[in-house]
């Protein structure tokens, strides 16, 4: 395994940018997922990494060895890409064997190694069965396995889940961790899905239109999101403009439209600079609706459901507070709220966030 630094990449298919100089760290060991909409850069910028694609200024070093100019097949990394394409005519041994084809490994090891790659992915004993014979998760399992079996210093993974139907790609998601931790190999994880990429990684970087927007743990990127792109990406924000107040050692106290005074920590503030004006991002679920009077104190509004979305457990409610329209996802405790209840919102300002305008 290995570390991969990326240092101010970026990458132009002719007059178009479609990475705006990328710097990142991915820690040896460390499971890391390229998060972001379909067409942020996702796939160009572990193209770059693969060697499939050439940088068009920067550099990417790998266990610190500076690795643009180094051929594919001499990068030592183990791909597994959203079509994972095994040979249907080969059986599942040389399907697996075919990675170790081009390197020096001599015919009487590959057995010994093919069978460790199927222990490791859960498999052992398939050697002789053909791609047709497997269901789609064990398919997905085997284009892990000849990944793996060349011993990768990285594992690039690009969206391997979303062939899958949505019960497997839980299933799976949870068994690819499981193999990453079991090998402990650096490993880059490219999704689209936000559940995704918070259930897995150790570390997530956004991505909007070519740029880096944020670099942190699951539990940073969600709570303290850097910018109002990563607020609106993951989870369900409400962002409304907010005054500020006032300002002292540890927190800002902004006016907050219909909700009135709130006093926010400055650890929850640290976007918003020294403005007069900045946006609030309030998270659906911690907003919480009641049917009775707010504690005293805690900043409230009165507003009206007009909208319930039912998921068992839990509740999305859009309730509408004059001009403005909010979501809230609460669980639900006896009854759900029904449509054109009158209620009251209570924010959390532990659990805002306050960004620049
Ligand atoms: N070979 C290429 N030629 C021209 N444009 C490309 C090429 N590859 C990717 N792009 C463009 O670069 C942008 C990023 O694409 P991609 O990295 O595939 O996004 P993602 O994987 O995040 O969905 C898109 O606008 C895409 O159309
Ligand atoms: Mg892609």
């Amino acid at each position: 395994m290995a570390r991969v630094d990326l240092q101010n990449i970026t990458k132009s298919f002719g007059a178009f940018k479609a990475i705006h100089g990328a710097t990142a760290t991915f820690e040896e060991g460390s499971f890391t997922t390229l998060l972001g909409p379909s067409g942020c850069g996702k796939t160009t910028l572990l193209r770059m990494i693969s060697g499939l694609e050439t940088p068009t200024s920067g550099d990417i070093n790998i266990a610190g060895r500076r690795i643009n100019d180094v051929p594919i097949h001499k990068r030592n990394l183990g791909l597994v890409f959203q079509n994972y394409a095994l040979f249907p005519h080969r059986n599942i041994a040389e399907n697996i064997a075919f990675g170790l084809k081009y390197r020096d490994v001599p015919k009487s090891d590959i057995p010994a190694k093919v069978k460790n790659a199927l222990d490791i992915v859960r498999l052992p004993g398939v050697e002789e069965r053909y791609p047709s014979q497997l269901s789609g998760g064990q398919q997905q399992r085997i284009a892990m396995a000849r990944a793996i079996v060349i011993e990768p210093d990285v594992l690039l993974l690009d969206e391997p889940l979303s062939a899958l139907d949505a019960n497997l790609r839980d299933e799976m998601r949870v068994e690819l961790k499981a193999i990453q931790d079991r090998i402990g190999v650096t490993s880059i994880f490219v999704t689209h899905d936000q559940s995704e990429a918070l259930a897995m990684s150790d570390k997530i970087i956004v991505m909007s239109s070519g740029h880096i927007e944020q670099i942190g743990s699951p539990e940073e990127v969600y709570n303290h999101p850097a910018s109002e792109f990563v607020a609106g990406f993951l989870g369900t924000s409400n962002i409304l403009d907010v005054a500020v107040i006032e300002r002292n050692n540890d927190s800002v106290t902004l006016d907050i439209p219909n909700f009135g005074k709130a006093q926010i920590p400055l650890a929850q503030a640290s976007g918003l600079g020294d403005a007069s004006k900045g946006r609030i991002v309030m998270r659906a679920e911690k907003l919480q609706l009641t049917d009775s009077a707010a504690p005293e104190g805690a900043p409230s509004a009165k507003a009206r459901v007009e909208a319930v979305d039912y998921q068992g457990q839990l509740a999305r409610y859009f309730v509408r507070i004059g001009e403005l329209q909010l979501q809230v996802i609460n669980m639900i405790e006896g009854r759900p709220f029904s449509q054109g209840a009158e209620v009251t919102v209570t924010l959390s300002p532990d659990d805002c966030t306050v960004l620049a305008a």
